[in-house]
């Protein structure tokens, strides 16, 4: 790292660390500024991009089989939404829940205070009569939940976003739910299923190029924040799959030999011609894989609910008593 007496902020720390690595990388956490928010917003309605679809037909279609599960012994609960985002999909649960008369408080959690008042302010025009309370936290490392709690705890973890975490980071993911969580509280998770490759690539590399200019957005970002000369016209975006591991990855590669300078940094990495940097592994998984990951963290898997086409599912677990 630089040798000045900077205070460098964890972004450019990561940045740092992934250009100067081989092979080259960035943390895909990291796309999501406001214009790469924007981008998500847009990849979400592609017609390509199929995930959230099938997670808003699964909701529509089977939320009162959804209601049965979590409330069918009628005993309250506190929902508890990890990575909330916008929200938009919840909201139709939270609607229907509402209409029939379910006592719950719905607990967004997010690491940003900007993200949770947002949606605070949004969710409480829509739905007036929501209880929320939203907590602010670092649901991968730290205890986000008062053990306290009255109520059953039912923890949401929805649009696949469990697909972007490594093996260890899911390890540790689940590891951290298990502790924030008492024997018989309720997990439901977005997986998105392993299926045709072309379909899969598709939903990486639509035609509008939407989730191309979404993977720039990150090098603008390093532009912009870190004074960088980053030239957009100098990387490819090229997703690829994986049909032996489900591993759907995105890399953006440097078409000529090239120098990047991070002014902010006083650093320089250096390119060769067709040398990647990988940007995103988005894991589609099996249903055993899903099956076995429960088990391995001590859940039993209730029911998965899946889409008419079968391209993703969201399963519901149980915590089983230690
Ligand atoms: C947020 N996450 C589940 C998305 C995915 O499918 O991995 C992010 C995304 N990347 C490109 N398109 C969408």
């Amino acid at each position: 790292m630089p040798s000045q007496n900077l205070t460098l902020n964890s972004f450019a720390l990561d940045v740092h660390r992934g250009l100067s690595h081989s092979p080259k990388s960035l943390p895909c956490k990291y796309f999501y500024d406001a214009q790469g928010d924007a981008l998500f917003q847009q990849i979400m309605t592609l017609d390509e991009y199929y995930l959230t679809r099938c997670e808003r037909e699964i909701f529509l279609t089977q939320k009162q089989h959804i209601l049965d599960l979590f409330y069918g012994d009628r005993q309250p609960f506190t929902l508890v939404e990890l990575g909330a985002g916008d929200g938009s999909k919840t909201k139709i649960l939270l609607d229907y829940f509402l209409s029939q008369a379910v006592d719950f408080i719905y607990a967004p959690v997010d690491i940003s205070e900007n993200i949770l008042t947002h949606l605070t302010e949004t969710i409480q025009a829509d739905l007036p009569n929501l209880t929320i309370a939203p907590i602010q936290g670092d649901y991968v490392h730290t205890d986000f939940l008062d053990h306290d709690l009255s109520r059953r705890k039912i923890l949401l973890f929805l649009g696949s976003t469990i697909g972007n975490l490594s093996d260890q980071e899911t390890a540790d993911f689940l590891q951290n739910i298990t502790r924030n969580l008492d024997p018989g509280d309720l997990i439901m998770l977005g997986f998105d299923l392993m299926k045709d490759p072309q379909i899969i690539l598709k939903a990486y590399d639509d035609s509008q190029g939407v989730t191309r200019a979404f993977n720039l957005n990150l090098l603008e970002r390093i532009n912009r924040e870190l004074e960088g000369d980053f030239q957009l016209d100098h990387f490819q975006h090229c997703p690829i799959y994986h049909p032996l591991t489900g591993e759907a990855q995105s890399y953006l590669v440097s078409t000529c030999t090239q120098t990047v300078t991070l002014n902010k940094l006083s650093q320089s990495y250096i390119f060769e011609a067709w040398e990647a940097i990988h940007m995103e592994t988005s894991r589609k998984y099996s249903r055993k894989q899903i099956k076995e990951l429960a088990e391995q963290h001590h859940f039993r898997v209730l029911h998965t609910f899946s889409d008419q086409q079968k391209y993703y599912v969201n399963s519901v677990w149980q915590k089983l008593a230690d």
